[in-house]
């Protein structure tokens, strides 16, 4: 069986399958090499061929234990007709839909009638193109972000610092949040849905900002469409393993589990290991949670020791607590891999 498979079907293993969230990104100069032929990112995510290219760059280099297929959960709002454009230093802008509810709800009347699976074709033959060449002992993993995060750049029209603007603004869109959210819920399952049937073998759905949305908000902004979207995955695909990352929400874990089962939960850095490991990686997989500024500016021997220590009993993966930073060391990563790998005591 496949490393990271195992570990998310709940079994220890003596070395933890690694991989690292972002692994395939401006860090590497091959993918820096590969960019500058895209001088749009979303031209660069929606070619087949360049995907699949950079998405087994990080496996080839480092030999990672999975492969994440290269692409971004900003492809949705993109397809949904907020058109996507990176400028460098300043994030993703999207295509501004205003800021009144009619402007929502007209752009909504569109956008529920896209039929998101043509468009997504690309990102399923770098799938098809990336299984072709993937050693079968590793697993390639399919992504989305939750309705929540993808909403927020939505709302938006970008990145913002704001966020207690954009928790207001979704309030008080209101009914139009509500059909916002469902919409990407849809669309969520369809892509992840036809990730898998693609050959990916592993979902993960990226959370980014939970923890902005309030406490009173969480259950119907970010528990129950995520309890409707692994419900309807698991309609078609009962065993297919499926990793939750939310940002800052741990505490949430031990009953999103009960809620959940069979769900893996990813930790941020801010999760203390010996915590998760009593009261979330007793009852689901566990996969975190190295500091990524750590492994950036180096000195992380120690905590990786002691998140191996505390984590390494039980079905675990190692990861960082957020995407590698671009301005990571190569030798950094090396160093990294051979220590999970050869743990020091
Ligand atoms: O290697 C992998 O993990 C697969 C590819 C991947 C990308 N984005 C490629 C990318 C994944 C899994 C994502 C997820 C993603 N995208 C998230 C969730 C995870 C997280 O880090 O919080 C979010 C919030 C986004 C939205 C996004 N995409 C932002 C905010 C940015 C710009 C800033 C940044 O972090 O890079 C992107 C651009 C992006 N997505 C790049 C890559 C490699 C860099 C683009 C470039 O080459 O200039």
């Amino acid at each position: 069986m496949k490393k990271l498979a195992a570990a998310l079907k709940g079994i220890q293993q003596n070395i933890p399958p690694i991989w690292l969230m972002r692994q395939a990104g401006r860090y590497l100069p091959e993918y820096q090499l590969e960019r500058t032929n895209f001088p749009n990112f979303m031209d660069f995510c929606l070619n087949p061929e360049a995907a699949a290219k950079v998405t087994l760059q990080p496996i080839q280099r480092f030999d990672f234990d999975a492969a994440i297929i290269f692409s971004d959960i900003l492809t949705i709002p993109h397809f949904l007709g907020q058109t996507v454009h990176f400028e460098p230093g300043n994030g993703p802008r999207l295509k501004k839909v205003g800021s009144e509810r009619v402007d929502w709800d007209s752009f909504l009347d569109k956008a529920e009638d896209i039929e998101i699976q043509e468009l997504m074709t690309p990102v399923l033959e770098a799938i098809q193109n990336v299984r072709g060449s993937l050693c079968s002992s590793k697993s390639l993993i399919g992504f989305a972000g939750s309705p929540w995060t993808i909403a927020t750049y939505m709302l938006r029209g970008g990145k913002t610092q704001d966020f207690s603007g954009t928790v207001q603004f979704a309030k008080q869109l209101d009914g139009a949040f509500d059909r916002l959210i469902r919409l990407l819920e849809n669309n969520i399952v369809t892509l992840l849905i036809q990730q898998i049937q693609a050959g990916c073998d592993v979902v993960q759905i990226f959370d980014s900002w939970a923890h902005v949305v309030p406490l009173l908000d969480r259950p119907a902004w970010l528990w129950r469409p995520l309890q409707r979207i692994i419900h309807a995955i698991r309609q078609s695909y009962p065993d297919v393993p499926i990793i939750y990352y939310g940002k800052g929400v741990a505490d949430h874990y031990p009953a999103l589990a009960q809620m959940i089962p069979n769900l893996a939960f990813g930790i941020d850095h801010s999760v203390d290991c010996a915590w998760a490991r009593d009261n979330v990686q007793s009852v689901a997989p566990v996969q975190g949670n190295l500091s990524p500024e750590k492994l950036m500016a180096g000195g992380f021997e120690t905590d990786v020791d002691s998140i191996l220590e505390k984590l390494s009993d039980g079905p675990f993966i190692f990861n960082l607590g957020h995407g590698i930073l671009p301005k990571t060391p190569i030798a950094h990563v090396e160093a990294l891999i051979k220590q999970v790998r050869n743990p020091r005591c």
